[in-house]
């Protein structure tokens, strides 16, 4: 955790964290708890290019996909009062750190590496996991992330447990205290 570095200009409740860590769903039921807009940055881009994640991958590569989910972070900068879902990739961008931070509380999501496998194999959306060993794969970006999280996110919530609404309340709460100790924002619902 690194509670030094950038302080939030904005009020907003980002969510960061690997695939399956319930980035989406509690970032849904955090915006009706706070009376939050949601957005997710992914739906953001599968917007703007027109075409679903695996396609953009697949077609224009990974690069170009981390550039355009930055565009999309960056867009957000002076919007207030929202509650932003992110795709897992975020922090390997340089500069993404920055802005999410600015953007406002910054929580990192996670849950152990057997409920994150349980959840992403739900589905088949996800093209990164699209290899030979996606149990493997997901443990090894996990190793390399872990740290980059921590460095970016104010504090941490595990999601292994829990339902939605109980896991929103405690990431809820927390973030009262993280807003009680900053200028940016309070948090009133
Ligand atoms: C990715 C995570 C996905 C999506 C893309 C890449 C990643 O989002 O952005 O498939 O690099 O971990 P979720 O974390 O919402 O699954």
């Amino acid at each position: 955790m690194n509670p030094s570095g950038t302080l939030p200009a904005g009020d907003n409740l980002v969510l960061i964290g690997p695939m399956g860590a319930g980035k989406s769903s509690l970032g849904r039921q955090l915006a009706h708890l706070t009376a939050r807009r949601w957005v997710d940055t992914d739906k953001m881009v599968v917007q703007r290019v027109g075409l679903p994640i695996a396609d953009i991958f697949s077609r224009h590569g990974e690069d170009e996909f981390r550039r355009l989910e930055s565009e999309a972070l960056d867009s957000l900068r002076d919007h207030r009062r929202l509650v932003v879902a992110t795709g897992g990739g975020i922090v390997t961008r340089p500069g993404n750190d920055e802005i999410l931070r600015g953007l406002g509380c910054v929580i990192f999501l996670t849950a152990t590496p057997d409920v994150l496998f349980e959840r992403v194999s739900r589905n088949q959306s996800r093209p990164l996991l699209h290899t030979p060993d996606p149990a493997r794969t997901l443990r090894d970006l996990l190793a390399v992330r872990q740290p980059l999280y921590e460095a970016c996110a104010h504090f941490t919530v595990d999601t292994s447990d829990g339902t939605h609404e109980a896991l929103a309340r405690v990431a809820l709460a927390r973030a009262r205290e993280f807003f009680a100790g900053h200028p940016a924002g309070k948090i009133s619902a």
